[in-house]
């Protein structure tokens, strides 16, 4: 039997809960998982030329240029890990990146199936923003409120020592806010304009937040 691909993309503001949700989605759907942000603090991390020089724009709170993003996705679709779909975490982020996506989804007879909006607001973004920390070594990511880990400090899943990204700051979050509406906001009005846009309240648990989004996907994932 031939199963067909999924693919499948999440939009929300900065912290809105797209890296914690596109985790779940790709385990329940069994997809590649694609987060450009955690690409490229990877790429930042090992100090590669295209992660150096992703990394000022990061911290500025800035979109990273869409060529440098664009050949990192490149090679990952037409790897054999997305042959089943993917999770799109993160992007696209402009109206040129979702043109991209497009063309290279078209290349594999493919195309977004579904968009998913996750809705949440600015006093809640702060605050589970501000109270993120993340592990540099398996990148699991916890609230210091609200999924905290269960020794402080430390990942429950490989025992590094939790971090604060850089770019988690006050003023650089809502310098984030401001790049979002901007820039990648108007997406929304063109998934809409296709019949494939789902919007979520994400003013809930993760737990909720998952089954709504499931539920809002309705019979796209079968
Ligand atoms: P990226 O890493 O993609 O950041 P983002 O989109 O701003 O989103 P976040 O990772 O901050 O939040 P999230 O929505 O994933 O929330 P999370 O699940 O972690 O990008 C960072 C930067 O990289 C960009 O600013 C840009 O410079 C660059 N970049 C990336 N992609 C790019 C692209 N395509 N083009 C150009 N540049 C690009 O949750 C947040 C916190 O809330 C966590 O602590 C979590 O535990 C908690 N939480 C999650 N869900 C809930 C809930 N339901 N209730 C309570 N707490 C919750």
């Amino acid at each position: 039997m031939v199963t067909r691909a999924l693919d499948l993309v999440l939009l929300g503001p900065p912290g809105a809960g797209k890296g914690t949700q596109a985790k779940r989605l790709a385990a329940a759907f069994d997809l590649l998982h694609i987060s450009t942000g955690d690409m490229l603090r990877e790429e930042a991390a090992k100090r590669s030329s295209l992660g150096q020089e992703a990394n000022g724009y990061m911290n500025r709170g800035e979109l990273v240029p869409d060529e440098l993003v664009a050949k990192m996705l490149s090679k990952l679709l037409h790897s054999r890990t997305a042959a089943l779909g993917c999770v799109y975490d993160g992007y696209p982020r402009t109206t040129a990146q979702e043109a991209l996506l497009e063309d290279l989804l078209a290349e594999l007879n493919r195309r977004v199936d579904v968009a998913l909006y996750i809705g949440v607001r600015d006093a809640e973004i702060l605050a589970r923003i501000t109270g993120r920390r993340s592990c540099p070594s398996c990148g699991a990511v916890y609230h210091l409120a609200t999924q905290p880990p269960k020794v402080d400090g430390s990942c429950d899943a490989c025992s590094a020592t939790l971090v604060q990204r850089e770019d988690d700051g006050e003023d650089v979050v809502r310098q984030r806010l401001k790049v979002y509406r901007k820039h990648t906001a108007p997406l929304l009005d063109l998934y809409r304009s296709r019949g494939i846009l789902r919007e979520v309240d994400g003013a809930a648990d993760p737990d909720a937040v998952f089954g709504r989004l499931r539920e809002a996907m309705g019979s796209v994932a079968k």
